[in-house]
């Protein structure tokens, strides 16, 4: 740790400091915080709303069923207004400023840009303009993601990402918008999670289209890791400088039992299909790469995952923070900065948050310290917000909301995240947070 300053505190432990003009900053998506969306999801919520209404009283456990009885309400499912923040983006955006954010990462909703195919409205780039000029104005660098799931309905009638369109479909929209808002931004996120659609969509058909087809899957990777390169050549024609990538879930896996030849073989093919695929099918065409991490897996042969959940979300995810040092020294091979885009929980209670990203911190300090080239890291998210499938029950924000009223309440954790943010370090870790050897 000899490039980093070290601050002592009165028990000899040191602070953890990051490398300067570390990128800190939190996430959201149009969908899941805008409101007023008309896209593929928009229409899915709505015809099954009831449905998934229905059937949370047998997905979720009595505690959570308890703790968030509005899983059981239609209205749940519907995104609706979200959170108003196409229209209070700039309160938002001082809220992140108070909160010391030097950075912000977002999401373009395509259906508002091209609302027909090859029609583009010169009024909803106006508004992402203004959005940019807003995070600027607060001294906030942008990350902006093109895709984050949600295609207009025209393109859904086409086959949505089936489609043999889609690709070109996404270059030439992709292309638009950085034409019309480049001199703003400097990192272009492509595509996000494509595995997370690939897996919900059409292997286990929970989002839509419902798909549960294993052809239909293996196109969807070719298609969207064509719609990756074909943006890339076409954002890089209108300036070399910009810097692009591809927003990566990546599932730290583990073979249950490491002893055993088949786990370990079951915990590599695993990891081949859902960490390291769509990097190999988009190799040469990232500047960067863009980390998401959530889950911890430990596999069983022939492959039945095995989770201990011992410490939870209100989610039921297990709250493993040692998972993203090995993801991150599992990504240092590639030889590209790395920015952590996605990174949080669900915790109404704000019992768990704080810890929650201090211990993910440490373990990226650790990583960092080992040579790994970080640069950034975006709690998921700045919003309470609508999580697809599970509506607006699961609360991941830093800011509550208020969906009644839209009024907007800083967490304490958020407070916290502040402190790191501004400082550029964490506090020397507790002992009983410190890292074994
Ligand atoms: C990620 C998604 C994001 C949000 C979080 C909880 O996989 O990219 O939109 O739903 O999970």
């Amino acid at each position: 740790m000899d490039n980093f300053d070290k601050k002592n505190s009165s028990d000899g432990s040191k602070a953890l400091t990051f490398p300067a003009g570390f990128l800190w900053g939190a996430a959201t998506a149009a969908h899941q915080v805008e409101g007023g969306t008309n896209n593929d999801w928009t229409q899915w919520e709505k015809d099954n709303a009831e449905r998934l209404a229905k059937e949370a009283a047998g997905k979720w456990q009595t505690w959570q069923q308890e703790k968030f009885p509005e899983m059981l309400d239609p209205e749940n499912y519907i995104s609706g207004r979200a959170c108003d923040h196409y229209n209070r983006f700039e309160e938002d955006f001082d809220l992140a400023k108070s909160l010391d954010h030097n950075a912000h990462r977002f999401s373009i909703e395509w259906s508002r840009i091209e609302p027909e195919e090859g029609k583009f409205d010169e009024q909803e780039i106006e508004h992402y303009r203004h959005v940019l000029q807003a995070l600027r104005a607060r001294g906030m660098e942008p990350f902006v993601t093109l895709w984050h799931w949600t295609n207009p309905l025209w393109l859904e009638e086409k086959g949505g990402c089936e489609s043999k369109d889609f690709a070109c479909n996404f270059a030439y929209y992709s292309q638009y918008v950085v034409s019309k808002l480049g001199d703003l931004v400097n990192f272009w996120v492509t595509i996000n999670e494509p595995t997370s659609v690939i897996s919900n969509a059409y292997v286990s058909g929970n989002w839509p289209p419902q798909k549960k087809n294993i052809f239909a899957a293996q196109k969807v990777y070719r298609v969207l890791a064509d719609a990756h390169n074909q943006a890339y050549v076409e954002i890089k024609k209108i300036n070399q400088k910009f810097q692009v990538g591809f927003a990566n879930i990546l599932h730290f896996i583990e073979p249950l039992n490491s002893n055993s030849f088949f786990d370990r073989a079951t915990a590599k093919v695993f990891n081949y299909f859902v960490n390291r695929k769509f990097l190999k099918m988009t190799k040469n065409n990232n500047d960067f790469l863009a980390a998401q991490y959530y889950f911890h897996s430990r596999v069983k042969f022939p492959g039945k995952i095995k989770n201990d959940n011992k410490i939870i979300s209100d989610m039921g995810w297990e709250i493993y923070p040692e998972g993203i040092y090995h993801i991150l020294k599992n990504l240092k091979k590639y030889n590209l900065p790395i920015y952590v885009t996605e990174n949080g929980l669900a915790d109404v209670a704000d019992e768990k948050r704080a810890e929650f990203i201090k211990n993910h911190l440490i373990w990226i300090h650790r990583a960092i310290d080992e040579g790994v080239d970080v640069r950034g890291y975006f709690y998921w998210s700045l919003l309470d917000n609508f999580e697809w499938d599970k509506g607006f029950w699961p609360r991941f924000g830093l800011i509550e909301i208020d969906y009644k009223t839209l009024k907007r309440k800083i967490r304490p954790s958020a407070l916290e995240y502040a402190k790191i943010c501004k400082s550029n370090e964490i506090d020397p870790p507790r002992v009983d947070e410190r890292l074994s050897p």
